[in-house]
This record gives structure tokens, sequence and C-alpha cells, in this order.
């Protein structure tokens, strides 16, 4: 939960307004965003890594309210693609301080990206170090590259995997020697200036020695690149991936104690390769989002079904499901929920929360014990959903996707408005 979420007498509040009020206005299903907690855990990540530059990665949530809030907050942008691009430079944000990444970017999304003045590209494979030296050429410019290295290291959420991690399309392999060979590229091209390595590791991450692990392998890197190819690099960028707690048995990240653990095994890593450290960045997008938004639901059917053995599970539809949170059905993700309309003495049952999709694997919630008194009209709210769900909304079965209301001081204010039957027919040319 966010933290101004509580509740009074079983209703369930954020950022001062009562979950209820906010759907009386502008009905379910809705994502409600606590802007006074997006803004804190942007905040946390830049106090406690003062000496970085730290990236929001808008890939996990991204409105131009929410570029402003990050830009007030003093944060940089990572963006992954042209459309993101297109939300942030609306939103004013400053092309310096934002990051592009993507393994596929076209000359066209490259030539804008440089023409507007984005601070950094990060760089996946040759034949983009080509095509950006080009873009670089044709627009008689200079621009700042990133090289995204494979460290070799896959992350998950518990634990981490030192191997069948060069099987995937990011990033140039250290160990083959492409991540040095590109950096020559880079440091070969005309218009092209090597800011530093970039590595990240995956998602949804707990235990930190992965990152200690990757940094230490890039970190050799760099000093490699200064020894064997006589650039010295000024930064290095350790990607993003920080944890946060979807269910009670989840230990969320604490920015203050990552940052302290990785300035000591850069610093430490650095003294024994005898190297300057580099200016370091990071990449936080669903420590920051996540959560600081929850999903609100109207209750519409409640539908007891018999397991074998004598159990019953109580099935309960809401009005959105697998269109506005895929992660359950995708990721098999764990998420929890609560009654946020009223009180209830009644004892808890069993249920599992659906969506109302055609598919049986439309679940929002797998496993909670609800109050068994629970009704058509009864509101659920799921915490925790900031982070790819709203990003990762789609239109399946012609679903409209919910607005996103920002909640502070009291006051509601939509931010994202709810899609129309309208908008659903505007790309029908035969309608
Ligand atoms: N930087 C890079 C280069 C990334 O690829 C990502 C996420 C991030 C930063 C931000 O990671 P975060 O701090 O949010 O974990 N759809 C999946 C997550 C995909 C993450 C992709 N890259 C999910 O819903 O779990």
């Amino acid at each position: 939960w966010s933290s101004t979420a509580h509740k009074v007498d079983g209703e369930l509040t954020v950022g001062g307004v009562a979950v209820a009020d906010v759907v009386a206005e502008f009905n379910t299903p809705a994502y409600v965003l606590d802007e006074d907690d997006f803004r804190a855990r942007a905040r946390a990540f830049r106090d406690a890594f003062a000496a970085y530059d730290v990236f929001y990665a808008g890939k996990a949530f991204l409105c131009t309210t929410v570029a402003r809030w990050v830009a007030e907050e003093g944060l940089n942008l990572d963006v992954c693609s042209s459309g993101e691009l297109t939300v942030a430079l609306k939103a004013g944000f400053d092309p310096a301080r934002i990051g592009y990444h993507g393994n596929n970017k076209t000359y066209p999304e490259l030539r804008r990206a440089v023409a507007a003045g984005v601070g950094r590209i990060i760089v996946d494979s040759f034949i983009e170090i080509e095509r950006l030296g080009q873009v670089a050429a044709d627009l008689g410019t200079t621009t700042r590259v990133m090289v995204r290295v494979t460290a070799g290291v896959e992350a998950h959420t518990h634990e981490y995997i030192a191997t069948a991690h060069e099987d995937q399309k990011f990033g140039f392999s250290i160990t083959s020697g492409d991540a040095l060979e590109a950096v020559r590229r880079v440091v070969a091209a005309d218009g092209l200036e090597l800011l530093g390595l970039h590595s990240h590791i995956g998602s949804q991450i707990f235990d930190s020695s992965g990152f200690e692990v990757a940094a230490r392998r890039v970190l050799a890197l760099h000093a490699t690149v200064s020894t064997e190819v006589g650039v010295t690099m000024p930064e290095m960028d350790l990607g993003g991936g920080f944890g946060i707690a979807y269910t009670t048995q989840d230990d969320p990240s604490d920015p203050a104690q990552l940052a302290t653990e990785m300035s000591k095994i850069v610093e430490h890593e650095c003294r024994a390769l005898g190297i300057a450290e580099p200016r370091l960045s990071i990449e936080p997008g669903r420590a920051i989002v996540g959560p600081a938004m929850c999903t609100v639901y109207t209750i519409g059917t409640v539908k007891p079904v018999a397991l074998d053995g004598g159990a019953v599970r109580t099935y309960v539809s809401v009005d959105g499901g697998m269109s506005d949170n895929i992660r359950t059905a995708l990721y098999d993700a764990d998420y929890s929920c609560t009654l946020a309309s009223r009180e209830s003495q009644a004892p808890p049952m069993l249920t599992r929360v659906v969506g109302k999709h055609c598919e049986a694997g439309d679940i929002v919630v797998k496993d909670e014990f609800l109050p068994s008194d629970l009704a058509p009209g009864d509101l659920l709210a799921v915490p925790g959903t900031g982070a790819y769900c709203r990003s990762m909304a789609s239109n399946y079965n012609h679903a409209l996707r919910p607005p996103v209301i920002a909640v502070r001081d009291g006051v509601a204010r939509v931010i994202v408005r709810r899609e129309t039957e309208d908008d659903l027919l505007a790309t029908d040319v035969g309608a």
C-alpha cells in the first residue's frame, strides 16, 4: 500500500480521499495514484543516491503529469520507445536528462532523439552503433552513448543465476568480447561520445548479490577499456530492478541500504582495480511507482465453486481483469486485495478474484481470504499496481483502459482519462 492509504470504518482512504468517493465520481475500474507517495519514493532514491544520477524508468508507468513530477523531484528519465519519448517531450521534460533505451531503434527514431537533444542513447547492437553514427553524421552533431553490456547475471526474484544469461536479446556479451568491440567501435565513430557502460540484470530483485556480481564484472570491463582502448569513461549505469512487496511475504528494497551496498562495492572494486570511480547511475521504475498505485474494482458476481476434497473456492468477478493487470496471467504474479467500501465482520472465505474477459486465465488475485458476505457492488482494491499494469494494459475484448486518478491532500484528479468506445472506434476505419 502507499503510505497514505488506511481504512476508516472499513472504508479505504488514499491521499486523504475515500476511495468510495473517487469511485462515485470516476467509476471503476480505476487506478488510484498517491501523488505524495510517488514523490516521496522518487525523493528517497534521489537522496539515497545523491552522488549518482537516478533515472526513473518510464516503462513502469508514464504520462505527462508523472513525467513532470519526476522532473520536479530532480530525477532523470529512462525511456525505451519513441512513444515514451513523445510523452516525455510533451511534458516538457529536459531532453538532456533523458536516457533512451531499446534493442531495435530505427533510423528515424534515433534521428528524432538526437535532433531533440536526448542526453544519452544506450546502444544495443553493432548495427545500431553504425546507424547512430550515420544519424550523428547526417545531423552534423555529436551524441552521447552508453554501451549496454550483458554482465552474465540473470537475476530472479529471490536469487540470481550466473548461467544461461547470454541467450537473450539485450546487450553485448562481455565474455565473448563483443562488449569490448562495441566500445572500440563507438570510440572510433565520429559523432559518438562514449559515456560509459550500462548493465541491467532484471526486475523485481531482492537479493543484492546479483547487483554485486554485475557491478564487479562491468567495472572490470570499465578498467580494461582504460588500459586497452586508452579511454577513461566518465560514467556507468547499473540499471533498475529493485523489488517491491506485493504480498506480506516480500521484503521491499530500501533505497538507502541499496545505495550503501552499491557504493561500497564500487569503491572497493575501483580501489582494487586502481581506477577512478565512474559516476554511477541507476534506473528504478517499479520501486518508485509500484507501491504508489492501487486498482479499484466493483464486484459484479460471486460464485462458490466446489473443489476436489469438498473445499470451496469462491470466484469473485470484478469489472476489469487481465486487460488492466496482465501480470498475474503473464508472470504468475502474486497480488493481494481488500474490501475497500465497508466494514465486515463476516468470517473469511477463500476467494479468487477474476476479471470479465473471455479467458479462464483472467485472474487478478489468485488466492485471498475475503469476508464471506461479499456482494455485487462492493469495492475491491488491489495494492501495488503502479508498475507494469496501466503501462501493459490492453484493449482485449475491446475493454476500455481505466483512468489514472491522482490523489493528494483530499483532492482527486484525473491524470489519464478512461478510454471511451469512441477511442476504440477511432482506429477502425470501417466504422
Ligand atoms: N532499466 C532497464 C534497462 C530496464 O530494462 C528496466 C526494466 C528498468 C530499468 C526498470 O526496472 P524496474 O526497476 O522497474 O524493475 N513487465 C515486467 C518488468 C519488465 C522490466 C523491463 N525492464 C513486470 O511486470 O514485472
